[in-house]
């Protein structure tokens, strides 16, 4: 059995949580998140600085509430673990600051872990979850990626977004129709009573240098702009807009580019998991459409819980129990923190010297 405490504060939510392992299996024993969203809406995005100094106010009584609700004392923790990248810098820093300072205090080690990683990770506190070789469709405000994970716990990157992520194309979008920050929820609930089929929207395909194109790439902007230029001619053609029409539209095109490049690669690797992690993995349309079509494709499909899928510390925690389970890690004290650290690098997170 192991035992952590994990912190998170890379955007605009600070988390903390105590999660364990039995016998190959992960269980969170208390998971808090104090959300900042209501402040950030008012500027329609995140604004650095506030979301810095909102996680200084609220991190050290999350910390201590997770441990009362989970009964731990940080003497009887295996790690301490805290997001050190990517991320905003100055919040990155809350968290891996008071994360280092707790482990320094009480001799425990301290884990680094790759924010990504944790979003990978959150599939591990799903019921059921999946064994390697499986394809991660990693959908989130920053990433749009199809990741191959080996039975190695190896990664490879098949897929990627060319410019906006999927998350961001949701807030761009959902500001456009004036429907409010984060995005993605707010069009999922304009959209519940809206026709899909109104508006036809472009797929978003990147083209490849010799012709043809990329099979498993993504590109969201030329999608943005045909939003931007359908709500135009509406807004001269009328005077009220058709929101849950225009949502549902953008959200079924997004929905239908995810899957059907997903199992696309998925097929073409030979791979018969599918795992969907990451903010937008909490769609109602896209997890109920990715369930039917790789089920009619017989490819299995583990979506990380919905709790689980916006950014939280219970993810953070089962990255850094697995890394735990794999070697004896422990981050350098002096590890720091990077606002850009890409994914298939993480494992020099828990190199000596540090990276960073
Ligand atoms: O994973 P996450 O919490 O943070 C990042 O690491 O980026 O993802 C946040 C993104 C935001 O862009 C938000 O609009 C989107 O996830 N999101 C959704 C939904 N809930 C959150 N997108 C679509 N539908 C949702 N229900
Ligand atoms: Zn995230």
């Amino acid at each position: 059995m192991a035992l952590v405490l994990a912190l998170e504060t890379s955007c605009d939510e600070s988390a903390a949580a105590v999660v364990t392992s039995r016998a190959g299996r992960w269980q969170v024993l208390s998971s808090r998140i104090a959300s900042q969203v209501e402040e950030h809406a008012r500027w329609g995005g995140v604004v650095p600085e506030i979301a810095s100094r909102r996680h200084v106010e609220a991190l050290p009584a999350l910390v201590e509430t997770v441990l009362d609700e989970s009964g731990v004392s940080v003497g009887e923790l295996d790690a301490v673990a805290a997001t050190v990248a990517p991320g905003l810098a100055g919040a990155l820093m809350v968290a891996s600051v008071t994360g280092r300072s707790l482990a320094a205090l009480h001799g425990r080690p301290f884990i680094g872990v790759h924010h990504l990683e944790g979003h990978l990770a959150s599939v591990q506190l799903a019921d059921r979850s999946p064994e390697p070789p499986y394809l991660v469709l990693l959908v989130s405000g920053g990433h749009t990626e199809l990741i191959r994970v080996d039975r190695s716990g190896d990664m490879l990157r098949l897929g990627r977004s060319h410019d906006d992520a999927a998350g961001e194309a949701f807030d761009k979008v959902a500001r456009l129709l004036g429907l409010g920050y984060p995005g993605g929820p707010a069009i999922q609930q304009v959209a519940e009573s809206g026709d899909p089929q109104r508006f036809s929207l472009p797929k978003g395909r990147v083209s490849r240098p010799g012709g043809g194109f990329h099979p498993y790439d993504f590109s969201f902007s030329g999608l943005k702009t045909a939003m931007l230029r359908t709500v135009e001619k509406l807004r001269a053609e009328q005077s009220e807009l058709p929101l849950a029409d225009l949502a549902a539209s953008f959200e079924q095109v997004v929905a239908d580019v995810l899957v059907q490049r997903a199992l696309r690669c998925a097929l073409d690797h030979g791979l018969d998991q599918l795992v969907m992690v990451g903010g937008v993995a909490a769609n109602r349309r896209l997890r109920s459409q990715m369930t039917a079509q790789a089920e009619a494709r017989k490819v299995g499909v583990t979506i990380a819980p919905l709790a689980f899928c916006t950014d939280n510390a219970a993810m953070i925690g089962a990255a850094a129990l697995a890394r735990l389970a794999r070697t004896v890690t422990d981050s350098s004290l002096e590890i720091g923190v990077a606002p850009r650290w890409p994914l298939d690098r993480a494992s020099e997170l828990y190199k000596t010297p540090p990276p960073f």
